[in-house]
């Protein structure tokens, strides 16, 4: 097997053991975007990884700031990290909020009863606050069996995916780092090796 397949297949191999075990060092990753002429970062869970694609996808509030964000700018960016692993992924990113209802509310459904309340804060997620607060409803219990149900998390649910345009894949090792890139075109990848 040649070594840019070796590499490439390290990079399947963590994204996919990232969606599916959530005490991995892949599950989270910094996904980044532009602000007008500033960039914002934060972490996030991966929820799939389509590999036709190569897309990652992660959940958010449909009323958060990055999701207007990606609207004005969709070149974005996704870096994950292992120690373990001494292996980083540094992935540029064309993002956009997916629109197939049918697809997002099978998504949807994979999100845990508990976790549902996180897309039920009363203001915008990164509204501010005279008080400390969760942002849920100050009568959350019986909201909750009122609306949750009826579907008001689910309005505020999105899906983001964000399609690699090229790869940046890192090895830490004290034989010697090594480093290549990979760029995505339609039907092909061109790989290069890079002095880490
Ligand atoms: C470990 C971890 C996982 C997170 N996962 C997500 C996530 O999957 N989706 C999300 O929107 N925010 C997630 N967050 C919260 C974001 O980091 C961020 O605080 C929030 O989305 C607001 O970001 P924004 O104001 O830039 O939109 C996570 C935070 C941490 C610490």
């Amino acid at each position: 097997m040649s070594a840019q397949n070796h590499l490439f297949l390290r990079f399947l191999k963590a994204l996919r053991e990232g969606v599916s075990d959530n005490s991995n060092d892949f599950h989270n990753f910094v996904f980044s975007n532009s602000v007008g002429r500033t960039v914002a970062s934060r972490h996030v869970v991966i929820r799939d990884f389509i590999e036709k694609n190569h897309s990652i996808i992660f959940f958010s509030d449909l009323r958060s700031p990055k999701v207007h964000s990606i609207l004005e700018n969709k070149s974005t960016a996704c870096v994950f990290y292992s120690k373990r692993a001494e292996f980083q992924i540094r992935a540029s990113t064309i993002s956009q909020i997916l629109k197939d209802k049918a697809l997002v509310d099978s998504y949807w459904e994979s999100v845990p009863n508990p976790a549902r309340k996180s897309y039920l804060t009363v203001k915008s997620p990164s509204s501010k606050s005279n008080e400390r607060t969760d942002g849920l409803p100050k009568n959350f219990n019986s909201f909750e069996k009122a609306t949750c149900s009826k579907g008001k998390a689910r309005q505020n649910f999105c899906v983001i995916e964000n399609v690699i345009t090229e790869l940046d894949l890192l090895t830490l090792s004290p034989r010697g780092h090594s480093r290549a890139k990979f760029t995505f075109e339609k039907n092909s990848v061109q790989m290069n090796w890079l002095v880490p």
